[in-house]
């Protein structure tokens, strides 16, 4: 049933999506979003505008490290669900701009979850990232694998979110969902990602680097999939009585719980350009490069834990998902 929900980070790429698929079911929506400009704002005011033309939509201009921007928000809406994903993104950038990710990721979150506390949602979710697997090897990655080795200042700030509010949910009984999300794609997609970063390259006749050789694998994970999988999880509420067995990450003292939203099928870097070639009708320019600092390898999501929870997913096959984005782009842009 249509209900209310406060979500941050609304005129980023997933936010925007989310909110538009909410929106679209009857949701009261409200959004809060800095417009940062990380990358291109006209982008993020693209996305926000498309939002604001639709009934049930309400637009919050503010950084949620503020004090009292979120104690306000949740105070006014009393919302059902608070779904946050307003962060600074993006492990290369974590490597020069550190403090970004104190501010946004770890003081943001501390803010929005002492305003859940003053104002309790039914459920609180909140995005963190296949990146706190860090240096593990085992794969696919499991929601109950050990995660402390992370391999950049993101992740670490990520992983810092995730165990943080583990303790408000404890302490003050907050059911909370953390998403760890896989290399998100689709239109209207980031631009400091590979697949919005090889499009316009390969349009302009420029090269494309690959990294670490071409020697990477990533579980690609199409928006509207995502954002299918949030929707639904927005359902499962933890509660000490929803534990689902041996592969739950159901907490033993608190109401929460991490969740993998991926596709569990990676893949090979060089299969994904190919994609891309296709999608374009045009060839790229390699330029081989070594392993990013702070990058990893592969990614791979484990899915038991999501399909124990919701059902089968959703799967977008890679080259559907690739053309839409590039359908998106050529329109957006006019090339
Ligand atoms: N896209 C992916 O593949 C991916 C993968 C793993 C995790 N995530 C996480 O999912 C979430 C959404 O990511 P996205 O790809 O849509 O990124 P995005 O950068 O497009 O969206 C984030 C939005 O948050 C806003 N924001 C940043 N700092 C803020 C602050 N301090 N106060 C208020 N608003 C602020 C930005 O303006 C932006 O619109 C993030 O938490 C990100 O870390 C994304």
């Amino acid at each position: 049933m249509p209900s209310s929900a406060v979500v941050t980070g609304s005129s980023g790429f997933i936010g925007y999506h989310l909110c538009h698929r909410l929106l679209s079911e009857g949701w009261q929506v409200t959004g809060v979003d800095a417009m940062t400009d990380y990358y291109d704002v006209a982008l993020k005011t693209a996305r926000k505008s498309r939002l604001t033309a639709l009934p049930g939509f309400r637009a919050i201009d503010a950084h949620i490290e503020t004090p009292g921007v979120m104690q306000d928000v949740l105070a006014a809406d009393r919302p059902d669900v608070v779904i946050h994903l307003a962060a600074q993104a993006g492990v290369r950038h974590s490597i020069d701009a550190p403090q970004d990710y104190l501010d946004s990721n770890i003081a943001g979150t501390y803010r929005l979850l002492e305003a859940a506390r003053a104002h309790p949602p039914k459920h609180l979710l909140f995005a963190s990232t296949s990146s706190v697997y860090g240096a593990n090897t085992t794969m696919p990655y499991r929601e109950t694998d050990k995660t402390d080795r992370q391999m950049s200042f993101y992740a670490a700030t990520k992983k810092s979110c995730e165990v943080m509010s583990h303790s408000y949910a404890h302490l003050y009984g907050i059911p909370t969902t953390a998403f760890r999300f896989f290399t998100v794609y689709g239109p209207w997609g980031r631009p400091d990602m590979a697949l919005f970063k090889f499009v316009r390259a390969i349009l302009r006749n420029e090269p494309i680097e690959i990294y670490n050789h071409g020697r990477m694998q990533r579980d690609f994970t199409y928006v509207d999939d995502l954002v299918d999988g949030i929707l639904r999880l927005i359902d499962a509420v933890p509660a000490p009585a929803t534990h689902r067995g041996d592969t739950d990450s159901l907490s033993s003292v608190a109401p929460w719980r991490v969740v993998n939203i991926g596709n569990g099928r990676p893949v090979e870097l060089m299969a994904f350009v190919e994609a891309i070639e296709a999608a374009l009708g045009q060839s790229a320019r390699k330029t081989m490069m070594p392993m990013q600092p702070g990058d990893v390898p592969a990614t791979w999501a484990s899915t038991d834990l999501i399909e124990a929870l919701i059902g089968p997913l959703p799967r977008t096959p890679l080259p559907v998902g690739v053309a839409a984005f590039v359908a998106w782009y050529r329109d957006y842009f006019e090339v």
